[in-house]
């Protein structure tokens, strides 16, 4: 499954439009497509024609792991299915603040339908905060609309540099895609914008540019992706024209993704059962020296990560494990602890107590 975020920091640059659109031109390519909604605002269900009463169940209380992802997806099309957000997801940040692994949240509840779809498109609010944390962990690519204004530039390099610096707290690789959206080539303004952003950012900008469509406003207040609305407007070719590039780069893709998941599963031919990524999550300061060892690693201790760039400092390793049963502890600044996190502990024979992991 190809995972694409739609983030931009700035509101209004067209990161809903884009979601709706790609997900429905898309799901014509013949492509199964999981849209979800990590904005509060709810706009994705609005603009595919789903009132507030026909969502039964969103995506807060997935990530607030009241259900399982399965039970809020919604079948919309054929090929098109989306789990939508709603206002209570705006509480979200204030109730998980300070819960170890937060951030981690939707990655966790995509490994029970991965397999399921061809393609995951998130759709974020227009902040850097936890939710969107959650899509960009969730997500291998990141596609950022740009509109044609002087900000969004100027809040293009800023939100680059922001992503990067999480990629490198988290080691975690994003590739980064920028689609000019909104644009009206018959400006001077917007000729400009778009010179810039080849010139700054040859490597990324997409061939494709959005241009200014007022049949997509008719096409959101109807409820209707471009492709159901009116197939003889230029926002529909440029959806299109955009989804043929992104279909282009699937084979590329696809080997990225297989090489990044190798790193961390055996050969999918051989018989051996499947390592999982584990997140182990500690809360502890900033200066402390933060260590794991276990039946992993031969009891070797093994440095943490300081990893989290949201709030209260966090420490983390991802260890990949078979499944089986793992004993292990943490060592603080020298101090072996179990795990806060965990309830789960056994006496081992020498009369310590250790954490205990069952895969
Ligand atoms: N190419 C376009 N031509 C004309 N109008 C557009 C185009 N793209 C987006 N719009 C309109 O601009 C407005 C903002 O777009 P959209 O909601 O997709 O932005 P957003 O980035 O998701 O905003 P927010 O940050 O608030 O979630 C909408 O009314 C949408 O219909
Ligand atoms: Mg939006």
């Amino acid at each position: 499954m190809r995972k694409i975020a739609l983030v931009n920091q700035k509101g209004g640059c067209g990161k809903t439009t884009t979601a709706i659109n790609l997900a429905g031109c898309l799901a014509g390519e013949g492509r199964k497509v999981l849209l979800i909604d990590l904005d509060p605002q709810g706009h994705s269900a609005l603009g595919l024609g789903v009132k507030p009463d026909e969502i039964e169940k969103t995506i807060y209380e997935v990530l607030s792991e009241k259900i399982p992802i399965s039970k809020a997806i919604q079948i919309l099309r054929e090929n098109l299915s989306a789990v939508f957000s709603d206002v209570v997801l705006s509480a979200f940040e204030q109730v998980m603040a300070g819960v170890p692994g937060r951030e981690y949240r939707l990655v966790q509840n995509l490994e029970h339908i991965e397999n399921n779809y061809d393609y995951l498109i998130i759709d974020s609010p227009p902040s850097i905060g936890l939710l969107t944390f959650n899509g960009l962990m969730a997500s291998r690519e990141v596609i950022i609309p740009v509109d044609s204004s002087f900000f969004s530039l100027h809040g293009l390099r800023k939100l680059i540099d922001t992503i990067r610096i999480i990629e490198e707290k988290v080691e975690h690789r994003l590739s980064i895609k920028i689609l000019a959206t909104n644009i009206d080539l018959r400006t001077n303004f917007c000729r400009g914008v778009m010179e810039t952003l080849r010139a700054e950012f040859p490597e990324k900008c997409f061939k494709t540019v959005i241009h200014t469509c007022t049949r997509l406003r008719e096409a959101a207040i109807h409820g209707k992706p471009i492709a159901e609305y009116d197939k003889q407007c230029a926002a529909f070719r440029d959806y299109q024209n955009l989804t043929e590039e992104i279909i282009d780069e699937e084979a590329e893709m696809d080997a990225e993704i297989r090489g990044h998941e190798s790193l961390f599963t055996d050969d999918k031919s051989s018989t051996e059962p499947v390592e999982r990524k584990i997140v182990f999550t500690l809360e502890a300061p900033e200066t402390a020296a933060v260590q794991i060892a276990g039946d992993f690693n031969n009891w070797i201790p093994e440095a943490l990560d300081l990893c989290d760039p949201m709030s209260k400092p966090t420490w983390q390793k991802i260890i990949p494990l078979k499944p089986g049963a793992y004993q292990y502890k943490y060592l603080i600044d020298g101090w072996w602890i179990t795990d806060p996190e965990n309830d789960k502990v056994v006496n081992d024979p020498t009369g310590h107590t250790n954490s205990v992991i069952n895969i």
